[in-house]
């Protein structure tokens, strides 16, 4: 698919904020500092549509891009991190269940993990969500660049293992540097949001 256009619409922490309407969309899931924001301006082809930050934990609230005036880019909070208090790390909870559970407009979402490491708890505890509400997943293995070409597949064949999926080819290496992986993972999105 094409990027022809690409807006912040509104950052939403309950329903009521979400954008009205039928559009279809697709979001972003994965730790802290994996790479979602990143992504989403590789993807759009702008530097700082998604906001990018040295400090883990930037992105707190479900972010939606108007793509097109077709349908929506979703940048949710990252998860994982630290140093984010009891309290915060329960209302994230809340606002992902309710997000995943009543949002009927959402297609799919894009898991993201990085190539170099092994999926955590956390990061399982996310698939089984999206499992048990039957979204569709896609996973993208961030940060491709950080590992050389041939010794890939051991990576991916790690993180397919650890997420019980039987085919470890069907995870994207992906990089925000060099842009590796970019147009398998616009296909597979175009596949999902116009079947
Ligand atoms: P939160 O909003 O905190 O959840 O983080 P995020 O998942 O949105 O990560 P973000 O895109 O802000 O990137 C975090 C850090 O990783 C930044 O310093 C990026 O420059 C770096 N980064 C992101 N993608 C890549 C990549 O593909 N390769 C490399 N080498 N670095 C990356
Ligand atoms: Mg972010």
């Amino acid at each position: 698919m094409i990027f022809r256009k690409a807006e912040f619409m509104i950052s939403a922490v309950k329903p009521q904020q979400y954008p009205e309407g039928i559009r279809p969309e697709l979001a972003v899931s994965g730790r802290s500092n994996v790479g979602k924001s990143s992504l989403i301006n590789k993807l759009v082809n702008r530097k700082a549509l998604a906001k990018v930050g040295k400090t883990p934990g930037k992105t707190q609230m479900i972010n939606f891009f108007n793509i097109n005036d077709e349908w929506y880019l979703v940048d949710l909070p990252g998860y994982g991190y630290a140093k984010v208090p009891q309290e915060t790390r329960m209302q994230w909870g809340k606002m992902m269940q309710t997000y995943f559970r009543l949002r009927e407009n959402l297609k799919g979402v894009i898991q993201l993990v990085d190539i170099r490491h092994q999926p955590t708890d956390e990061d399982r505890l996310m698939m089984e969500m999206l499992k048990v509400n039957n979204i569709p997943v896609l996973v993208v293995a961030t940060k491709a660049d950080k590992i050389a070409r041939g010794q890939r597949p051991k990576y991916l064949k790690i993180i397919a293992e650890s997420f019980k999926m039987s085919d470890w080819k069907t995870i994207i290496p992906f990089s925000s540097e060099d842009a590796t992986g970019l147009q398998e993972l616009n296909q597979a999105m175009d596949d999902i949001i116009f079947p």
